[in-house]
């Protein structure tokens, strides 16, 4: 059930980047210009099932290239080891893992951006990540299904990472491994490249093994907020909050744009609306694990309203509820 309730007050309870607590504090910023930082940020909170018409990004929406995407997110990949308390990755082997993307792009045919969001979700790019183990193991920068590629195995840092190892970590992550498919063999099950619908079930697949029966990409996976925060990342975000709250993603239909992107129509009479959707918070429910908890968006709506002989502009807050 969704139903509008009047503001009474704002709150800016934000969520942080998936396993990214605390590097905006650790690493300086280079300066940089406003439209930068506003490129960077979380665009838009991506409910639904991977739809286009639903607002999901097209790919000519994707940031240009990966030498694009890589740039903006140097500084991060360089910093990203501390938050696991490991030596952060080098220059050298920053520079390894474009290089081997790049090789494992053209061997395997998957966009190389998204290869580098997934790697950023996983491991921030950190060539020493741990194995995570919840049930199955996953090592490496792209915490692969079980796969052989790591410089932190059973404990045994490797420092430097060779590129070697690297290169099996996005191959682990890209081709699959002995114990489970990778992002090559998903984006085919889930449809094929000419479809962009079919990467974002893929990243589903991916962390979770499988799209909810709902068709809901932020239902029924261990990182309920994974693929918003993917899509997101192919539109240039890089570690600001995540606007995307885990225990109402699984419930929004569609995209919900932050800014920059507004809905219009234009009538016969020539009289035309646009609508322009800020979403300024999305609060967590109550319970961190149950998908029915209710949640609150915050949500300022800016309406024009264009004729012939006058404009008229007006902008709105609200709160909305999202849930039970
Ligand atoms: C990694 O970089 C961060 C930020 O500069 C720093 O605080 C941390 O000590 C570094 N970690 C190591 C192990 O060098
Ligand atoms: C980071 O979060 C992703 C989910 O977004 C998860 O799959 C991955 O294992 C996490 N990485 C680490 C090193 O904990």
């Amino acid at each position: 059930m969704i139903y509008w309730l009047l503001v009474l007050a704002v709150h800016s309870i934000l969520t942080e980047a998936a396993n990214s607590s605390h590097h905006e504090k650790h690493h300086a910023k280079k300066p940089h210009d406003p439209l930068h930082e506003r490129d960077t940020a979380y665009a838009a909170v991506i409910g639904g099932n991977g739809q286009v018409a639903d607002g999901w990004p097209r790919i000519d929406q994707w940031v240009d290239s990966l030498e694009t995407m890589f740039q903006s997110n140097e500084e991060i990949i360089s910093v990203s080891c501390a938050e696991w308390g490991l030596p952060n990755s080098s220059e050298d082997e920053t520079q390894f893992i474009k290089d081997v993307i790049y090789q494992v792009e053209k061997s395997s045919g998957v966009d190389a951006r998204f290869i580098f969001a997934i790697v950023m979700q996983e491991s921030k790019g950190c060539v020493r990540v741990q194995t995570t183990k919840n049930g199955v193991a996953n090592p490496g920068l792209m915490q692969s299904h079980d796969g052989p590629g790591s410089c932190n195995k059973d404990g045994v840092i490797q420092n430097p990472c060779p590129r070697s190892e690297i290169l099996q970590m996005i191959l682990d992550g890209v081709e699959g491994t002995p114990a489970g498919p990778g992002l090559k063999a998903l984006i085919a099950q889930e449809g094929g490249t000419a479809d962009v619908t079919s990467y974002y079930k893929a990243a589903r697949a991916y962390n979770s093994g499988a799209v909810a029966s709902s068709g809901n990409l932020g239902q029924g996976g261990a990182t309920h907020c994974y693929v918003s925060d993917v899509a997101n990342r192919l539109l240039g975000w890089t570690d600001g909050p995540s606007l995307c709250a885990p225990d109402a993603i699984g419930q929004i239909p569609a995209a919900l744009w932050d800014g920059d992107s507004s809905a219009g129509h234009t009538d016969r009479d020539g009289t035309s609306t646009t609508t322009t959707t800020r979403i300024l918070a999305l609060t967590h429910g109550s319970s961190s694990s149950s998908l029915s908890a209710p949640s609150t968006l915050i949500v300022q709506s800016s309406v024009t309203w264009t004729s012939a002989r006058a404009s008229h502009s007006s902008t709105s807050l609200a709160c909305r509820r999202e849930g039970n």
